[in-house]
């Protein structure tokens, strides 16, 4: 049942997840499924509702930093412990950080690694909800696994249906794409997942330089470092290819185009049932909170195929194509 954000259902979201039930609630990227991380029963509703391998471990979610030490070791003065005061300029916020974990949570929630995902996010009903929490709050994007990540409460019944008992609606998500992972356990700090807050502005942070950060050398991408990482995630079911590998559309099928900017003309050969505009400027911000929506949308359209603009890969720019390369990985291989 979905029911509005209001200081009525913020409460009674608290007490299901106090008393072991999972929960669809808000964030400022996408929706999450949400349970006590202290709670080995809730935790494996998560992973069953969503079909997730166990080997892929789940954010563990704060009303702020100071709780940190509910789930992570950070010794006072140490390394670790300065980065995170410089980034916290961004927290709360669309940002994860992997740490030590202090071994507290359940094990399924970091699927036996030494290591936790730790997200305060920004949304004002995330942060109403999670601050009546004792615990800390287990949450993967709202989705059956490898399904694009839902952006309203409405795809998060579509997902579940009757199987989610609460989901609480606080709007579209404003960020629309899933927070940027920044690893802090290695001696150096790598972006393991991008998103809306750009690895330019981490490395400035940070004072490391960009490649340093996103060089993922020696993690394939299968590592089970970052799951999340795998190809073919987020994929719709309808074939995805991406505008730059195609010079004209196949014909005699039914294409749905979907397209960044108003003012950017598709070549005159291009033959398609529908039209989608992300943004009218062709604002990234703008694209990537649109994004998921309009691919969920079209995936019921009954298409023979999608075709997504693509744009350069810097900035929201890196995680917007990070999350298309892997929708269109499949149509790619084929
Ligand atoms: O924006 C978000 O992060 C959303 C909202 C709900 O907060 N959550 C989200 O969770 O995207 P999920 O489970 O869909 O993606 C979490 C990613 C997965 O790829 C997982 O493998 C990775 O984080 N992850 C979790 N714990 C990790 C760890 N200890 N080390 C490396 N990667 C980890
Ligand atoms: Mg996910």
């Amino acid at each position: 049942m979905i029911i509005p954000a209001s200081a009525e259902s913020i409460q009674r979201a608290a007490q299901a997840l106090a008393a072991g039930e999972v929960v669809g609630i808000p964030t400022e990227t996408v929706y999450g499924l949400a349970a006590n991380a202290f709670d080995a029963r809730a935790v494996a509703r998560i992973f069953e509702l969503k079909n997730r391998p166990a080997v892929n471990p789940l954010i563990a979610h704060l009303s702020s930093l100071d709780r940190v030490s509910l789930v992570a070791t950070i010794s006072a003065g140490s390394k670790l412990d300065r980065q995170i005061e410089r980034l916290s300029v961004l927290i709360p916020g669309p940002l994860s950080l992997i740490l030590p974990s202090n071994g507290r949570v359940v094990s399924a929630v970091t699927a036996g690694k030494t290591s936790i995902a730790v997200r305060i996010p920004q949304h004002p009903t995330a942060l109403q909800i999670l601050s009546r929490c004792e615990f800390p709050v287990a949450a993967p994007s709202a989705n059956i696994s490898n399904y694009v990540s839902p952006t309203t409460a409405r795809h998060v019944l579509d997902g579940f249906g009757e199987a989610l008992s609460l989901i609480i609606d606080g709007g579209p998500c404003q960020v629309g794409i899933e927070s940027t992972i920044l690893s802090l356990i290695d001696d150096a700090p790598r972006v393991l997942r991008s998103g809306s807050i750009p690895a330019e502005v981490l490395a400035d942070i940070l004072h490391v330089p960009l490649a340093d950060l996103l060089d993922t050398s020696g993690h394939s991408p299968e590592s089970p470092t970052a799951p999340g990482m795998m190809r073919e995630h987020y994929s719709p079911r309808t074939p995805l290819y991406l505008l730059e590998t195609l010079t004209e559309l196949p014909h005699g099928k039914r294409a749905g185009v979907v397209s960044f900017n108003e003012s950017n003309p598709l070549s005159p050969g291009f033959d398609y049932v529908s039209i989608t505009y992300l943004s009218s400027q062709g604002e990234l911000a703008e694209v990537s909170r649109n994004l998921f929506a309009a691919l969920r949308q079209l995936d019921e359209a009954g298409l023979d195929l999608i075709v997504v603009d693509t744009c350069s890969e810097a900035g929201i720019g890196r995680a917007i194509m990070d999350r298309l390369r892997r929708a269109s990985a499949r149509s790619n291989n084929q």
